[in-house]
């Protein structure tokens, strides 16, 4: 394996994303030919909801002068631990602005929450709890003053099995983290704190991600080549859906694209975002992304951070010479101010970071961002993305007042806590305590973290139940009179580098050796990305298993109301668990630099759309579990599927319509509709997450294209609903540059799963 210590490779505590020197590898080399150039950079229009903020910025940029412009389009040093920063102009009362990580819970401070992380948000299916779940993650950087919010992730989508941010995304299907990242985007911005959906685009993989230096040469970062259409239909998809939610910044990437780096490639920035999907807001760099001086300011940046070497004077020496249009100046800031005033943090916000103090130890006020009303949704939030795969013999739940025995590394806290934990170790047995979130800028510091084995104990406590534990040894003894043998294991993942693996053998032997000698085995396992579980699975005396993902701090409480049935698990797969790692194919493994290009990495998206679920169906491979797959401790029936084209269908877009955020207005018009029954035939209450797939002529066999998430009381029908718009139906026309509906029979299915889908139909257009 090819090793490359990255500018960035190395990472430290909050010093996670410190500044590099500017690099300048460019490499104006089109793979597929297909990112043609696009200037001027489109001014930002004022559309929509817009209109009152881009007056007010307007009004307050004809104020300022140009150095004052030019210093609110980088960050600067802070005394404060913010993760970046831009300056005050006291001259016209702006306070400037505090930006912090992440995507599950303000990184860096303490007094605030540990959130599920987006891949368990992404198993719970679940729109309102998505919602819910931003809003208050949103109130706590607002109590904070934290003024923009770095994330949500949506790229990577998880395009790479092994990559090593995909827990910090949803799902790698673009239709599910669409959904959510909307109800992020939105639940966020309702608090008055913006956010920056990231990591814009092709953003697949952790190895390479930053130019690096190899004996002396350097290396550029990897470039993931995409051509038009995949780029559309998978890695855009879910962007469009956050700039239409109305993301007031979208955050370029490490990466090139197509061989252009992130933060300056004109097609992407230019083109797709500013003029394809009518982007409002501010394009932010991630930590050091600069690679180019006006070149990316032509191509469509518009703030970097921490720190820029090649702006501040040189954007107005450009202006003076030519090379630069004062306007491009002024759009840059008028965007970053119109942002400001879109939240109305203009009116109603703290001082930028008055939460966030320097280091963890030093003197600092004691800022409370959490708020007992959240309690709910943060344990709901936990619940929810537990999937059960496995449950045999009845294990669970589980009966109280019996004996448990618990095993493994991952069922204890930490031993130690601070504002740095950010979970870096990567060798198994991992961190050696249980996993709740991932590692890198997305973790996070929460007020508390019950871990699974505390919360066995305090229901012990409750039900008489008595606990035996042995969460060091890899052969534990077992007492023969359990009722169960629970046993925790992890899977880390973390920025900075790809996964070693999708299973590991510490932890694999360990299961083995409990169930030898324990014939009621319930694996619990907290996976920050795909997990194989073969070597077990099948073993007799397994009875059990739960996909745990990462909770946030609330994981143990949230395992024990599974456990005990108090809560009924309704968590499905958001990706495809194969039975062997070679099943992923060429994507298991992210792209290495190879000859010719040693010094250009490339990464070739050959396969199209046909990431996870879509390739093992065009591959007639049966996988262990599929995507959107997981188990209740009821069941469900479904019957009575209907089909109904709106009225008025046309395959040719109605005319003149103007771009607004995310994009032509008419991608939204309601195509198709689709209702179905599911029945709770079991004896419990519980939800059920019906999925409805769609094979559009010409494209995959299906794809997602609409969930519903019921809660269904034992014995009763409910009616789900599915509404098809015109992007859902669509492939992306590479000659037209545009969406458009095919003329042919569309397959309908709708069902538990995207291999168990009892109800079938068709439609013609
Ligand atoms: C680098 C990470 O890629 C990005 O996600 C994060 O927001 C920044 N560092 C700031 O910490």
């Amino acid at each position: 394996m090819h090793s490359i210590i990255g500018l960035f490779g190395l990472l430290g505590g909050l010093s996670l994303c410190s500044a590099a020197p500017a690099q300048n590898i460019t490499s104006d080399v089109y793979f597929y030919g297909d990112s043609p150039a696009v200037y001027p950079s489109p001014e930002g229009t004022g559309t929509g909801s817009w209109a009152t903020a881009y007056e007010k910025a307007k009004a307050l940029v004809a104020q300022l002068t140009d150095e004052e412009k030019v210093n609110l389009t980088a960050g600067v040093s802070s005394t404060t631990g913010c993760s970046g920063v831009i300056a005050a102009i006291p001259r016209v009362n702006f306070p400037g602005l505090c930006v912090s990580d992440a995507s599950n819970g303000l990184r860096g401070t303490d007094y605030v929450n540990g959130w599920s992380s987006g891949i368990h948000v992404g198993a719970s299916w679940n729109r309102t709890l998505a919602h819910q779940r931003a809003v208050y993650m949103g109130q706590e950087f607002h109590r904070k003053g934290v003024n923009l919010l770095l994330g949500p992730v949506v790229g990577p989508l998880g395009r790479v099995a092994e990559g090593g941010r995909n827990w910090e995304g949803f799902s790698n299907d673009p239709y599910l983290t669409g959904a959510l990242v909307y109800e992020t985007v939105q639940g966020v911005q309702s608090s008055g704190v913006g956010v920056s959906t990231k990591h814009y685009i092709g953003n697949e993989q952790e190895t390479n991600r930053n130019p690096g230096v190899e004996d002396g040469v350097e290396i550029a970062s990897v470039s993931s080549n995409i051509d038009d259409q995949t780029i559309h239909e998978l890695y855009l998809w879910p962007f469009q859906d956050a700039v239409r939610a109305g993301s007031v910044a979208i955050m370029c990437s490490y990466e090139r694209i197509n061989n252009s780096y992130a933060c300056q490639n004109s097609k992407t920035l230019n083109g797709l975002l500013k003029t394809e999907l009518g982007f409002q807001g501010y394009v932010i760099t991630d930590w050091g992304a600069q690679h180019g001086g006006i070149a990316s300011a032509n191509a469509g940046l518009d703030m970097v951070m921490p720190e820029s070497t090649l702006w501040g004077a040189n954007l107005t020496t450009a202006i003076a010479n030519g090379t630069m249009e004062a306007s491009r100046l002024d759009d840059m800031v008028t965007r970053i101010l119109a942002t400001w005033y879109q939240l109305n943090q203009d009116t109603d916000f703290p001082a930028p970071g008055v939460g966030m103090p320097a280091s963890a130890y030093s003197e600092h006020q004691a800022v409370i961002g959490t708020s007992s009303d959240e309690k709910g949704t943060l344990l709901d939030s936990a619940i929810e993305g537990h999937v059960l795969v496995k449950n045999t013999n009845n294990a669970l739940p589980l009966q109280p007042s019996r004996l448990v025995s618990v095993f493994g590394y991952d069922a204890k806290i930490p031993d130690a806590f601070d504002l740095t934990f950010t979970f870096l170790s990567s060798s198994p047995p991992i961190q050696n305590s249980t996993l709740y979130v991932g590692g890198g800028s997305g973790a996070n510091s929460p007020a508390y973290v019950i871990a699974p084995l505390n919360a066995i104990q305090q229901q012990a406590y409750q039900d008489s139940t008595a606990v035996l534990w042995d969460v060091s040894s890899q052969d534990p003894d077992v007492d023969p009179t359990s009722e169960a043998c629970l046993v925790f294991i992890n899977s880390f993942a973390t920025e900075g580098s790809d996964r070693p693996g999708l299973t590991d053998e510490y932890s694999d032997t360990l299961v083995t050796n409990v169930a030898g000698k324990c014939n009621n085995t319930i694996v619990v396992v907290h996976n920050a990305g795909i997990r194989l579980v073969s070597d077990w699975i099948d073993h007799a005396n397994v009875t059990a298993v739960i996909l745990a993902h990462l909770p946030g701090q609330d994981t143990g409480h949230a395992l024990v109301d599974i456990l005990y049935g108090r809560a009924n698990p309704s968590g499905r797969l958001p990706y495809t668990i194969a039975k062997q790692a070679s099943d992923y194919g060429t994507l298991l493994h992210p792209s290495e630099p190879q000859t010719p290009y040693g010094l250009f990495p490339q990464s070739d998206y050959t396969e199209g759309v046909y990431i996870d679920y879509r390739a093992f169906d065009k591959q007639s491979i049966t996988p262990q579990f599929e995507f959107g797959f997981g188990l209740s401790y009821t069941t469900f029936d479904y019957s009575g599927l209907n089909i109904q084209k709106s009225n008025g269908t046309t395959s040719e877009y109605p005319p003149s319509a103007t771009i607004q955020e995310g994009g032509n207005p008419h991608l939204w018009d309601e195509i198709v509709t689709v209702t179905a029954e599911v029945q709770n035939s079991g004896s419990v209450d519980g939800a059920e997450v019906a999925q409805l797939y769609v094979g559009i002529p010409n494209g995959p066999i299906r794809q997602l294209r609409g969930f519903e998430k019921v809660l269904i009381a034992s014995g009763q029908t409910v009616q789900v609903s599915f509404s098809l718009n015109r992007r859902d139906l669509s492939t992306w026309s590479v000659e037209a540059q545009q969406w458009q509906l095919q003329s042919g029979t569309y397959q309908v299915y709708v069902g538990r799963s995207s291999r168990d889908l009892p109800l079938t139909g068709e439609f013609t257009l």
